[in-house]
């Protein structure tokens, strides 16, 4: 069982992780808008791993005898200007979410939710990997900058990544 206060970071971080689906997606749409391709399935893919993410919160809530309460998710920017703006938004949601994911652990180590703790790890080195790839990718767009085809090639590298599930025992 986990307590009444864990029980609501959780929840809200289901709607967390549900914006960042709708983010991501509306990041795609400008990317398609742009004809890059391989930016908006960047994104896609982003998008499904984040509502694996929140399935993951939603399915340990009630895994351990909570209840699940699900939250209104905020409309997301849509009013894009630029590739930068698009990329320098989404490292510095991840870094949000981060914080967040954190901010649950040291609830976990206060209550001494040992179990709770152990689900968080998961997240902890996704979060790691997360921050780090949506670093690399502002890097590139910075040394880039207007030139036709580095944002080209860029985008095909972009067009190379493949959503994979989460392990299935996290989706319990
Ligand atoms: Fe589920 Fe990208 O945070």
């Amino acid at each position: 069982m986990i307590s009444e206060r864990m029980q609501q970071k959780l929840n809200e971080q289901i709607q967390k992780e549900f914006f960042s689906a709708y983010l991501y997606l509306s990041m795609e749409t400008y990317f398609t808008s742009q004809n890059l391709s391989g930016f908006a399935n960047f994104f896609r893919v982003q998008a499904q791993e984040e509502r694996d993410h929140a399935m993951m919160f939603f399915n340990y809530v009630t895994h351990v005898g909570g209840k699940v309460k699900l939250g209104q998710i905020d409309e997301p920017k849509s009013d894009f200007e630029s590739i930068e703006e698009v990329i320098r938004m989404s490292l510095e949601h991840e870094q949000f979410v981060t914080k967040s994911i954190y901010s649950i652990v040291d609830l976990a180590l206060e209550e001494k939710d040992h179990k709770t703790n152990a689900f968080l790890q998961w997240f902890v080195t996704e979060q790691a990997e997360e921050e780090s790839t949506a670093e690399s990718n502002l890097n590139k767009v910075k040394l880039i900058g207007n030139d036709g085809r580095g944002i080209l090639m860029l985008d095909a590298e972009m067009a190379q990544r493949v959503y994979s599930p989460p392990p299935a025992a996290q989706m319990k």
